[in-house]
């Protein structure tokens, strides 16, 4: 296994408490797989990310607990210089905001040439000929002109495709693309999807794909993960999830993708807030949003049901979850 993530816990102290921001996440990525983790804005899914790449915030952020293991090693055990040799070689990020995780004042091809020239000890002239070979491979057209160009000089799709760029450049095992297209236009959303999934197939990368819109993922991923309230609420490849959601969360979620047939009709959204992750009530989190909650559901969590040999979804009634 590329990645495994065991009952991961992240909380942050702030001024007001302490929000419990990731609560025992389990998930896992093999080489060559897409994970998807959804999720509402505030469910723990960045937090999570942050957390495997060894770039949380810390303080306010802690690990309170868990482990992650990559190629079976646990990461939380190395130490800070060992992490940061791990970025790059080993895993590489994408951010949803290119324009300011590329820096400003330096040409795309002395960011991306940086990548050699400093980690892999090549010459300014190799390093400016591997940055144009890799813009080629990440289709920006005119590679050897613009690659003297700056950040702002290029479309958000062009600066998504140089971050995608930026992360392959030293091969690594995993790749973390946390809302990478969220930025950016409907059909230029899906060129940078389809381009994404096409590298990680080739150089046969473990993908985390984080994004709030299901829609988005749909063709490129295996699996999901639904977080709600930093947990997982439900897990399984991404064709039963489509066919039958076991969680009334994750059918809310697909109930709320837009739909080309449903043309000017209202979006679906599930009503309520998620929960303040200082006062997470107690029972399941989803319970004072769900359709199906009763009693059991104010007082006691649910684990996460075995639903299937691939499939596992944290409701109670999941049974009723799932027949819709
Ligand atoms: N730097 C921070 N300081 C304090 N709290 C934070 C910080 N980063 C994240 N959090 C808390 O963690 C929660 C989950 O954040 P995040 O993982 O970014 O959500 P998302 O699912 O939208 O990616 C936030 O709602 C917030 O309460
Ligand atoms: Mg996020």
């Amino acid at each position: 296994m590329l990645l495994e993530v065991r009952d991961l816990h992240v909380e942050f102290r702030t001024r007001d408490g302490v929000a419990k921001a990731v609560n025992g996440v389990n998930y896992t990525v093999d080489a060559g797989e897409t994970l998807a983790v959804l999720g509402e804005s505030g469910s723990g899914k960045s937090v999570t990310a942050q957390a495997v790449m060894g770039i949380l915030d810390i303080p306010p952020g802690k690990i309170a607990g868990g482990e992650i293991l990559f190629k079976g090693q646990d990461l939380l055990k190395l130490k800070e210089n060992e992490r940061r040799k791990l970025r790059g070689s080993g895993m590489a990020m994408i951010f949803q905001d290119a324009l300011s995780a590329l820096n400003p004042v330096l040409s795309v091809g002395d960011q991306l040439g940086e990548m050699f020239t400093v980690h892999r000890g090549l010459s300014r002239k190799d390093a400016r000929a591997k940055a144009v070979e890799l813009m080629d491979r990440v289709r920006i057209p005119a590679a050897r002109e613009r690659v003297r160009q700056y950040p702002h000089q290029f479309s958000g799709g062009m600066r998504q495709r140089i971050m995608i760029a930026m992360a392959l450049a030293l091969e690594p095992d995993l790749i973390i693309a946390d809302e990478p297209t969220t930025a950016l236009d409907v059909t230029v959303q899906a060129q940078v999807m389809d381009l994404l999934a096409e590298l990680q197939r080739e150089y046969n990368m473990g993908l985390i794909l984080i994004t709030h819109d299901l829609g988005v993922v749909a063709d490129v991923a295996d699996k999901i993960a639904v977080m709600y309230a930093g947990r997982i609420v439900e897990t399984a490849p991404v064709h039963d999830i489509y066919k039958a959601p076991a969680h009334p969360y994750t059918r809310g979620l697909l109930e709320s993708i837009p739909r080309l047939d449903q043309k000017g009709q209202e979006l679906y959204a599930i009503k309520g807030l998620p929960p303040n992750l200082m006062r997470i009530p107690p029972g399941c989190a989803f319970n004072p949003r769900c359709p199906l909650a009763r009693d059991v559901c104010r007082t006691d969590e649910p684990p996460l049901y075995e639903v299937s040999k691939t499939r596992r979804s944290a409701c109670h009634f999941w049974e009723e979850a799932i027949r819709g």
